[in-house]
């Protein structure tokens, strides 16, 4: 089937820029996007392409460029799952913070709603994409849902998991490493591959798009998402082990990513990774394996988050000890707030525990992150539930200019690798600090030994640091 007409329902982080792209490359192809969040439709109607809901680098012109032309925001569902041919899924699968799998397993919820909706206002054949990140085997519930409809109308069910990464969605989606589209092996499962496939095929290179059955390709994604994060935890861990023996493991990661086998990439010792995928993806794999009975399985790939959380105490822990053991009543500054850099996206970020660890300390923390609101970094704190809104805002504030925040501050924690922080006057905010003035950089982005020269104590991930306390300027 030629597809001339698509849907996608859920107007977010996935859903949003990857139909914009389908739409810049396909311009014979209708892309609706629907999302039941009113104000999220709004805003990416919004003449001003600055404040469409999701920051990403390059979005803005090819929203500009397809939207009113063959690019569509909408709140109707309806009407545009009855008008598409193919309907993508791009919903939100949070994990389940209540009941069976609380804290494990993904909540399907609005996957099933989703189905739900779909079964119900159909009238003619239509093939039904999972884009968002699902447990494997979610497909045979979606198919399970849309087979008992009594209309006659003939679903096919596949697989396309988003691996873009935020900050450069863009660009991966326009030039992905690969796609992958898994389906039924009948020949009508085949037919409804090649639809897709013929989408993709636009602009990316044949060899470069892969079809599976369905399961492999549901368990492809978290499997790599599992791996990527494994390599950030297994350098994070390896970091702990540098920061004791005077190794450096910047060093370390370029010693061992020239190995081909091994590869560059994803080897940067952090304050822990963070944003919506790896640690619910991994959370999943580990609740399928032990709901598999696997216990080995499990618990070798939940080490990966285990160590992820010990990152970010540690980065505390380590402000905390560094400042003569209390931070009570002290100015922490933070730059950054986001889970990484180019990205408004706050979910899971590593800032946002190692301020909740900092405030149970009782610190005064300050926060400036060039991308993201004040709104949104009190919500990702009250989601905690650690403490009462109330004492949220009396223990952190959010302040929009990074020589404000940092002024008569004790010290300042990097959390975010923004560019933008390592052209900062830096001699302006030395000048303006309570001293020994120290620096946290939980993403080992500034210049260590410059920022020393000034007369800053710095803390870099994974180097044995200059004695500290030894040094007041
Ligand atoms: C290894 C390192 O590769 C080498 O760099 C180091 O200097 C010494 O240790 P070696 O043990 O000789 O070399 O062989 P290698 O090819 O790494 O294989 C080790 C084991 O892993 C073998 O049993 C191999 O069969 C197994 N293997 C390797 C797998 O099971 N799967 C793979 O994908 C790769
Ligand atoms: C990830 C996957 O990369 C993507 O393919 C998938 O579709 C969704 O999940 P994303 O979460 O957007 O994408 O960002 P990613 O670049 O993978 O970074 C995740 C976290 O790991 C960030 O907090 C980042 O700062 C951290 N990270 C990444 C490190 O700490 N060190 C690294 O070397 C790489
Ligand atoms: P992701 O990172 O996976 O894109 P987001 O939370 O950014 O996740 O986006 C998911 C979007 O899906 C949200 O905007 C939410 O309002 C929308 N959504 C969830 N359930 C439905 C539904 N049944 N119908 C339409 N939109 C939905």
């Amino acid at each position: 089937m030629k597809i001339t007409s698509i849907c996608c329902i859920g107007a977010g982080y996935v859903g949003g820029p990857t139909m914009a792209v389908i739409a810049k490359q396909c311009p014979h192809i209708k892309v609706t996007v629907v999302d039941l969040n009113e104000v999220r439709i709004a805003a990416w109607n919004d003449p001003d392409v600055d404040k469409l809901p999701v920051y990403e680098p390059g979005l803005g012109e090819i929203v500009k460029e397809a939207r009113g032309r063959n690019l569509f925001f909408s709140t109707d569902v309806d009407g545009a799952i009855e008008e598409a041919q193919m309907i993508f899924i791009s919903v939100n699968t949070p994990t389940k913070t209540y009941g069976l799998g609380k804290g494990m397993g993904a909540d399907l919820k609005w996957i099933e709603l989703c189905a739900r909706q779909i079964a119900r206002v159909s009238t003619s054949n239509k093939i039904v994409v999972e884009k968002s990140t699902l447990p494997v085997r979610t497909a045979e519930a979606i198919k399970d849902i849309l087979q008992y409809t009594g209309s006659g109308v003939q679903f096919q069910v596949l697989s396309n998991p988003e691996f873009l990464a935020e900050g450069t969605a863009v660009d991966d989606l326009l030039m992905p490493d690969r796609v992958l589209i898994g389906g039924d092996p009948s020949p009508e499962g085949g037919d409804a591959i090649q639809s897709l496939v013929d989408i993709y095929a636009t602009w990316i290179p044949t060899d470069r798009i892969l079809t599976t059955n369905v399961w492999s390709s549901e368990l492809s994604k978290l499997v790599a998402n599992a791996f990527l994060a494994q390599r950030i935890s297994s350098i994070n861990a390896i970091s702990e082990l540098c920061e004791k023996t005077e190794a450096d493991v910047n060093e370390v990661s370029r010693a061992i990513g020239a190995d081909s086998r091994i590869g560059p990439k994803f080897l940067k010792a952090s304050v822990g990774f963070g944003g919506s995928c790896f640690q619910k993806d991994i959370l999943n794999l580990v609740y399928i394996s032990r709901s598999f009975g696997l216990t080995e399985v499990a618990d070798y790939w939940e080490q990966v988050i285990i160590m992820n959380d010990h990152q970010k105490r540690r980065f505390a822990l380590n402000i905390v000890r560094n400042l003569y053991n209390t931070v009570s009543g002290k100015k922490i500054a933070f730059l950054g707030w986001a889970f990484k850099k180019d990205t408004n996206d706050t979910r899971e970020s590593a800032a946002i525990y190692v301020a909740d660890y900092l405030l149970n300390e009782q610190a005064d923390v300050k926060v400036f992150d060039p991308k993201v609101s004040e709104k949104q970094i009190y919500a990702d704190l009250d989601y905690l539930g650690s403490r009462d809104p109330d004492q949220n805002r009396l223990g952190l504030s959010v302040i929009n200019d990074p020589y404000e925040v940092c002024k008569n501050a004790h010290a300042i924690a990097v959390l975010t690798e923004w560019d933008e922080f390592k052209d900062y006057d830096w001699q302006r905010i030395y000048d303006s600090m309570l001293k020994p003035a120290k620096i946290f950089d939980g993403r080992n982005l500034l210049n260590a030994q410059r920022l020393r020269d000034i007369g800053f104590i710095v803390q870099s991930i994974g180097s044995a640091n200059v004695k500290s306390h030894t040094v007041i300027a």
